[in-house]
């Protein structure tokens, strides 16, 4: 498990500059919300929501995020890459990940946008239910993924709740500088709809919403000389977890994603466990 660097350095300081911490710059970009609320007006909800019923609870769109959003997206994935965690899961999953917490601590403009009411709104029509924040202890809240060296990929999944509820991933594309592309079964579990394949890759500013557990997916592996940055937002439908599930949901995390220190570092300072 790699550890992380303590130092951040400060991309956005011009010589002669005052020293300020990153988080303060981010914090100085626009409230994202306003902008969504633009977006999400000129889209509207009801085809989306047709096509995103159609294809079995997903939902690809190519162009969603305006493009000063996106450019505040790719300077905080730039600027936390000396924060990646790298994993290697023999035969599933090999790449890098920063947890919502460490993007509180340097780029709070991601967990703005996490928080749209815009987003959070026009998502809520998407799959016609009630959407609520994941408990702040989920490192999966909101993450970056990094595919930074050849190989990194992720295999066949599904995004499984361990939640009461379900949950709903959203995927944002940041950086795209690579062959990959996000493979997907649609209609797996519904035993009298014929499964149905499909392949997209997901440009800056484009999305992917899904049902977690509806949807089989993969990630195929980077190119050589590649480079792919994508940022996950999870929904739930009920934040309770029973004990048993968030033990091996904490695992999974540590193992696969972000590492012991990101995952039960809360844990350790006392704080309580996810809701
Ligand atoms: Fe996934």
């Amino acid at each position: 498990m790699s550890e992380q660097a303590e130092a951040v350095p400060d991309l956005l300081t011009l010589p002669g500059e005052r020293q300020q911490p990153f988080a303060d710059r981010a914090d100085a970009r626009a409230d994202p919300d306003a902008d969504v609320a633009a977006r999400v007006g000129t889209l509207g909800h009801s085809a989306p929501r047709a096509e995103f019923e159609r294809q079995g609870a997903f939902l690809h769109v190519g162009e969603f995020l305006p493009d000063e959003v996106t450019a505040g997206l790719v300077a905080s994935a730039r600027a936390l890459q000396d924060r990646i965690n790298r994993n290697y899961l023999p035969g599933h999953k090999q790449g890098g990940s920063v947890s919502r917490h460490t993007i509180d601590q340097y780029a709070p403009f991601i967990a703005q946008l996490y928080r749209s009411k815009a987003l959070i709104g026009w998502l809520e029509q998407i799959c016609g239910e009630q959407l609520l924040p994941s408990p702040e202890q989920d490192p999966h809240a909101y993450a970056l993924y990094y595919y930074t060296r050849e190989g990194d990929h992720i295999g066949w999944h599904y995004d499984t709740s361990y939640y009461n509820g379900r949950r709903y991933t959203l995927l944002f594309g940041v950086i795209d500088e690579s062959s990959c592309r996000l493979d997907y079964e649609l209609h797996t579990r519904e035993p009298d709809v014929p499964t149905q394949a499909g392949s997209v890759q997901i440009p800056p500013g484009g999305l992917v919403f899904f049902d977690g557990d509806k949807l089989r997916h993969r990630i195929t592996p980077l190119g050589a000389n590649q480079m792919r940055v994508s940022l996950t937002f999870e929904y739930v439908t009920d934040p309770g977890m029973r004990p048993w599930l968030r033990f091996v949901s904490n695992m999974k995390d540590a193992l696969a994603y972000f590492g012991f220190r990101q995952v039960f570092k809360r844990l350790a300072k006392g704080q309580p466990p996810r809701a």
